[in-house]
């Protein structure tokens, strides 16, 4: 158990990334029964239909456009959220308060949603920050696909100063990115993918 005056073990190299070059790759974050447990949930969720086609835009700008992106996707209630989540879900808030008392990011929230590529689908070159996030501070993948070989694709592809970085979805594997700096994309997957996707966000702009 986590609280949230823990450091996480990973915390230091993780605001080292985000510092500079902006975004840090974590393989196994997670030891590995926790992360198959939450490769089970995804699959379950998967399985019983519980996922939605993700959109683009937020509230009345939302729109599912396939030739953007084709994944799906099953938002976490906070307030609810499933068992097998909560162990991740503490190592994000110990996460927040660090990067709040390293990076003075002032990220309030973090929200987060399961997320499926079927056989086929990716998501096109985007940022994760536009008008309808602009909250959006730092973007959080956490992997959950065991033994994926580079020629099964849906690798996450950043463009960054230095060069095009190319990301397997391995079980385990957590990547950070700012979400503001950074475009990028997820080539199209062979074989389903299996993600928890998320964003630390900044408090609401109050008019
Ligand atoms: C996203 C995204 C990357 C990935 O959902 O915005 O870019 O590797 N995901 O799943
Ligand atoms: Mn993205």
């Amino acid at each position: 158990m986590i609280g949230t005056d823990t450091v996480d073990p990973f915390a230091e190299r993780i605001t080292a990334g985000l510092t500079a070059p902006g975004w840090v790759l974590v393989p196994d974050f997670l030891d590995a029964a926790d992360t198959r447990a939450i490769g089970e949930l995804l699959r379950q969720r998967w399985e019983s239909g519980a996922m939605r086609p993700a959109g683009v835009g937020r509230g009345r700008t939302f729109q599912v456009r396939p030739e953007i992106r084709s994944d799906q996707v099953l938002w976490v209630d906070n307030e609810a959220p499933p068992a097998v989540l909560t162990g991740f879900l503490e190592r994000m808030e110990a996460l927040r308060t660090h990067l709040n008392r390293t990076l003075f990011l002032g990220l309030q929230e973090f929200e987060c949603h399961l997320t499926a590529y079927p056989r086929g689908a990716f998501y096109g070159r985007h940022l994760d920050r536009f008008a309808d996030e602009a909250r959006r501070q730092v973007s959080v993948v956490f992997y959950l696909n065991p033994d994926w070989r580079e020629q099964e694709g849906g690798a996450l592809r950043i463009e960054t100063p230095a060069g095009p970085v190319s990301v397997l979805p391995e079980a385990g594997t957590l990547v950070l990115f700012r979400s503001g700096d950074f475009w990028h994309e997820v080539r199209r997957a062979r074989r389903l993918r299996l993600s928890v996707t998320g964003w630390f966000l900044t408090r609401p702009v109050i008019p």
